[in-house]
């Protein structure tokens, strides 16, 4: 399928890094609203720039637009490709709103056009690896997940100076404004949801803990900085996700069930192995334990982990920060269902309701009722 990148920042040189070697996808060229971001991102891929977006959508060869824009200009550019009657991959979130993110969902249905967002790594080796798993039984009923979207420390890092490889600076403001649940909820809640179906109640918790961050680069942040939410999935898992940028980073995912636990040390990374064990403890912490009780005259029943192969389906090139993330892997995805009728696992429904369970976590709105304590100490 012939595509068309819109928006050439700081993420698109992840796209181009892993776009080669995917099957069915030709990229046409791009456009950018910045003159000087589309020069420098097409010359240094050496790909055609698309002068305006009307030009890009006047070629009727390109059958979808991969938006890559800051989520605030998602809606406008994701629509506008759809009332061209293109195909619609979109960064995520879908939208900024469940109102714009509809809006979207109904514009594709209407017209029989695809359309799907980021992120994708439900897709991923590892994920796809524990969805066997559980489809097999080993981890008898699963019970709860507890998932982590612990970004780093960013304010403490040298964000200002951050470059992607075509040289478009990390676009710190936006993130911060926009705010991290926005931007990084997803990655654990669509594993979730393909894992475990549909969320049906969502309790939140959210604070706003370093206001002043980014405040050099005119920053105006109100969005939360952390983020807590218990999920309740329609087939009776629960579900505690954490998202920050404030605190030592962590993106793993470890799935409780009766009979063991699965843990995906990081969920951005698509070829890490996927760790099975009776009781979930890393084998450092099974060591320091046995030694303890060594010492103390106890030998235990040492637990091993099982680790599993990782089926390589392709070879992930690392992305800015070293991850193995393959970016590109839901557009491929989307493509293929449209053209081929490849099983669905990318689509309209499933973006609407990531935005929604995302919406439920940044919004204090749905914030779960405060008790204050009537104790105290001194
Ligand atoms: N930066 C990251 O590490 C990263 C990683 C994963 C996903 N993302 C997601 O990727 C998206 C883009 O983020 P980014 O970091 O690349 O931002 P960015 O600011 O570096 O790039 C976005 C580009 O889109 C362009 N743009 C904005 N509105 C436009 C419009 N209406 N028409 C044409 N061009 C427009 C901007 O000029 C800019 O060059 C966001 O949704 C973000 O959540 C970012």
């Amino acid at each position: 399928m012939n595509i068309a990148i819109v928006g050439c920042g700081y993420v698109a040189d992840m796209y181009m890094q892993t776009l080669p070697g995917l099957d069915g996808l030709t990229l046409l060229g791009a456009y950018d609203r910045d003159p000087a971001r589309l020069a420098a991102f097409t010359a240094f891929h050496k790909i055609p720039a698309y002068p305006s977006m009307e030009a890009l959508l006047a070629d009727d060869r390109v059958a979808m637009v991969v938006n890559l824009t800051n989520p605030r200009s998602h809606h406008e550019v994701s629509l506008r490709a759809l009332e061209a009657g293109r195909h619609v991959y979109s960064e995520k979130p879908l939208a900024m709103t469940m109102a714009e993110a509809e809006d979207l969902v109904a514009a594709a249905k209407v017209r029989g056009l695809g359309l799907a967002a980021a992120p994708c790594n439900h897709l991923s080796d590892v994920v796809q690896a524990l969805a066997a798993e559980l489809k097999a039984g080993r981890l008898g009923r699963v019970m709860l997940a507890q998932a982590e979207m612990d970004d780093g420390m960013v304010h403490m890092l040298d964000y200002k100076n951050w470059r992607s490889i075509s040289g478009a600076p990390w676009a710190a403001r936006d993130e911060f404004e926009v705010g991290c649940t926005m931007e990084h909820a997803g990655y654990q809640i669509t594993p979730l949801v393909a894992l475990f179906g549909p969320v049906r109640r969502v309790t939140a918790f959210n604070a706003l803990l370093i206001p002043e961050k980014g405040k050099e680069l005119g920053a105006e942040v109100s969005s939360p900085d952390l983020s807590i939410g218990m999920l309740e999935f329609d087939g009776g898992v629960v579900a505690r996700l954490t998202n920050t940028i404030i605190a030592p980073s962590d993106r793993s995912l470890r799935v409780i069930g009766e009979r063991g636990v699965a843990t995906i040390p990081d969920v951005w990374e698509y070829h890490t192995p996927l760790r099975i064990s009776a009781t979930g403890m890393s084998y450092a912490a099974r060591l320091s334990r046995k030694i303890e009780k060594k010492v103390s005259g106890v030998i235990p029943r040492l637990l091993i982990g099982r680790r599993l192969p990782v089926a390589h389906g392709r070879k992930v090139p690392r992305t800015q920060g070293g991850h193995r993330m393959d970016f590109s892997r839901g557009i491929a995805q989307l493509a293929a269902q449209i053209e081929r009728g490849a099983p669905s696992m990318v689509g309209a429904d499933l973006a609407l309701h990531v935005t929604e369970v995302t919406l439920a976590l940044q919004s204090p709105a749905t914030a779960a009722r405060a008790e204050v304590m009537r104790t105290s100490v001194s």
